[in-house]
C-alpha cells in the first residue's frame, strides 16, 4: 500500500525494510511504522505536534471524551454504503486513537477493515504504532500521502490539514472523505476563559471538482470533567495552552462548568 516518496513506485516489505523497484529503502522502525518523509522535504527538525501535546491528547481521548464523534463517523461510514471489505485511511492521524477505535467499531459491525494512517509528527506516529499494532502507520505529510492511487475506500481527517488533490488521488471512485473541523461553538467555554473576546470558529467549504458534498452535519455534546487533570489534558492538547498566561490557564482549570464541543462533519464523495 505504501509508495516510495522518492520515485512513487510501490514499496514492499522484505526483512524489516520497505523497498521499491528502484532500490530506495526505508527501515521499518521497531514500533512497526515507517518514516516516509524525505529529509529535504521537512521544513523543521520536528514537524507536527510535539510530545507534550501528543501525550495530553492521548490522556484526554482515553477518557472517552470524544467517543461520540468516533461513533458518529463509524455510523456515517456504514450509512453511506461502503462495501464490507474496507480500506480506511486517517490523514493526520495523531497518536492513532480515532483510527484504532473506528476500525474496532467497524469490525464489530461485520466489516473487514484494513486501517492505515499518516502524520507528520514522528512522536505521534511512534506512539500510534506502539499502541495499535493492528493498524499501519507512516510518518508523512498529508500534502504528499505515500499511498498508491485509487486504493482507499474511506479517508478520515479530523482536525488536521491536507490536500484535496491528494485525498482524491488515493480514494477509489465513489470513495468517501469524512472531513471533521471545529464547529462555531467548539470549546467555547475554554476560549472564553482565555480570551477577552472569543470569536466562533468559521466554517470552511471544500471547493473541488473532485468531490461532491454528500452530507454535512453538526455534532455537539458537552464534556463533563471529573477532575482538574482532565481539564488540563484538554487544555494541553489545544494550541491555546501554548499561547496563554498562567492566570488564564488557572481560571479554566478551576472553573466548574462543563465545556461544549461542536464538530462540523462533511461527508464528501469522490466523483
Ligand atoms: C489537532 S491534531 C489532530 C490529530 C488527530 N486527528 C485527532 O483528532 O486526535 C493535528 C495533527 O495533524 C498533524 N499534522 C499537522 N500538519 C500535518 C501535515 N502537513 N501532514 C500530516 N500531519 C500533519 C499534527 O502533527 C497533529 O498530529
Ligand atoms: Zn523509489
Amino acid at each position: 500500500m505504501w509508495i516510495c516518496p522518492a520515485c512513487r513506485l510501490p514499496l514492499s516489505l522484505d526483512a524489516g525494510t520497505w523497498r521499491c523497484a528502484a532500490n530506495h529503502c526505508y527501515d521499518r522502525a521497531k514500533e512497526g511504522y515507517v518514516n516516509l518523509q524525505l529529509a529535504q522535504e521537512r521544513n523543521s527538525k520536528a514537524p507536527g505536534d510535539n510530545k507534550e501535546m501528543i501525550l495530553a491528547r492521548r490522556e484526554f481521548l482515553q477518557h472517552g471524551f470524544y467517543d461520540p464523534l468516533i461513533e458518529r463517523i463509524a455510523e456515517l461510514i456504514q450509512l453511506h454504503g461502503q462495501h464490507p471489505d474496507l480500506a480506511l485511511f486517517d490523514a493526520g492521524c495523531g497518536e492513532g486513537y480515532y483510527l484504532a477505535q473506528l476500525c474496532r467499531q467497524l469490525k464489530n459491525a461485520g466489516y473487514q477493515c484494513s486501517a492505515s494512517g499518516c502524520d507528520i509528527s514522528k512522536v505521534a506516529v511512534q506512539r500510534a504504532a506502539k499502541t495499535h499494532n493492528d493498524c499501519q502507520f507512516a510518518v508523512a505529510s498529508t500534502f504528499k500521502i505515500p499511498v498508491e492511487d485509487h486504493t482507499i475506500d474511506v479517508v478520515v481527517q479530523v482536525f488536521a490539514p491536507s490536500s484535496e488533490d491528494e485525498v482524491a488521488r488515493i480514494l477509489k471512485p465513489n470513495g468517501l472523505w469524512i472531513l471533521v473541523n471545529p464547529g462555531p461553538m467548539h470549546l467555547q467555554q475554554l476560549k472564553e476563559s482565555i480570551y477577552a473576546e472569543s470569536k466562533p470558529h468559521t466554517l470552511s467549504q471544500v471547493d473541488s471538482q473532485n468531490f461532491s458534498l454528500h452530507c454535512r452535519e453538526s455534532l455537539a455534546f458537552d464534556l463533563n470533567f471529573q477532575t482538574p487533570e482532565q481539564r488540563l489534558a484538554l487544555l494541553k492538547m489545544t494550541p491555546y495552552y501554548w499561547h496563554t498566561s498562567e492566570q488564564n490557564k488557572q481560571q479554566f482549570l478551576q472553573a466548574e462548568n462543563n465545556c461544549q464541543t461542536e464538530f462540523d462533519i462533511q461527508v464528501l464523495r469522490k466523483m
